[in-house]
């Protein structure tokens, strides 16, 4: 049986965040600059997208820029920069035909004018479409987020909005780049590295975490479905006990 046959629709997670790793590798491989990896990228990005918004997921996130990427090479930060610009201006009809929103988190504000305004004008014009968000997180690392947020918080305690004792996990959830999105219930990172990296730490309190070898520009429709039929072989106990939830 394929991994797709295999997958139980019942238990299909809202909302799966990547971590997209081994692009650099990936082109190192092969002879070829790291750009080279990124653009083949593009490929995995459009498969795990295709593939999430058929199974009916709500949610796909994609880390594709953190804040700590700004240290790169500037030679690959432009060239990043201009690859991501032009892949959104190209897959917006893809977004269209398929009925996918586009949603961004990070600090945005931080992003060069061009691929602020080319998203900002993607997100706009797809708001309305109603099957899965695709959400990017750019110049995004939790670190900033969650700083923010208690900047955020901090300010309107001073401006006499809030009291101390209105703060809980719930009002920090609501400051943060995801408030209007629900937590991912499963994060993949692809390369064979085990680390979080920055990324939704907050979120994935409770998500269940899902390391392949496959570097992403390897990454396909199969492996996206493979990882969710393991996702749903988890018992999710959530603190409790395995009898409370069963
Ligand atoms: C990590 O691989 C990948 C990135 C920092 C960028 C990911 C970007 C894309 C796939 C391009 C397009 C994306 C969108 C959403 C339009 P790495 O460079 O860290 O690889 P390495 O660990 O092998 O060096």
């Amino acid at each position: 049986m394929s991994w797709k046959d295999q997958i139980k629709q019942d238990k299909l997670p809202r909302h799966i965040a990547i971590i997209m790793d081994g692009n650099g590798r990936w082109a190192k491989r092969r002879g070829k600059l790291r750009i080279f990896g990124h653009r083949n990228g593009v490929k995995s990005v459009r498969e795990a997208a295709e593939s999430a918004a058929e199974l009916g997921v709500e949610f796909l996130t994609l880390y594709a820029f953190s804040t700590e990427n700004w240290s790169r090479p500037r030679s690959e930060v432009n060239a990043l920069m201009s690859l991501l610009v032009s892949t959104i201006h190209k897959e917006i009809k893809t977004l269209h035909d398929n009925d996918i929103s586009l949603k961004a988190i990070g600090d945005l504000q931080s992003l060069p004018p061009a691929i602020y305004k080319e998203l900002q004008d993607a997100i706009k014009e797809t708001a309305h479409h109603k099957r899965m968000s695709l959400v990017l997180a750019l110049s995004y690392s939790s670190h900033w987020e969650i700083t923010d947020a208690v900047r955020k918080i901090a300010q309107k305690v001073s401006d006499g909005k809030l009291v101390p004792e209105d703060i809980n996990a719930d009002l920090l959830s609501k400051h943060l780049t995801t408030r209007d999105i629900p937590d991912p219930e499963l994060l993949i990172r692809t390369s064979g590295e085990f680390r979080i990296s920055n990324f939704l730490l907050w979120q994935i309190a409770y998500a269940e975490l899902y390391f392949t070898n496959k570097l992403w520009p390897d990454f396909r429709k199969e492996d996206l479905y493979e990882a969710i039929v393991d996702y749903q072989k988890r018992e999710r106990r959530f603190g409790k006990t395995s009898d409370q939830v069963k």
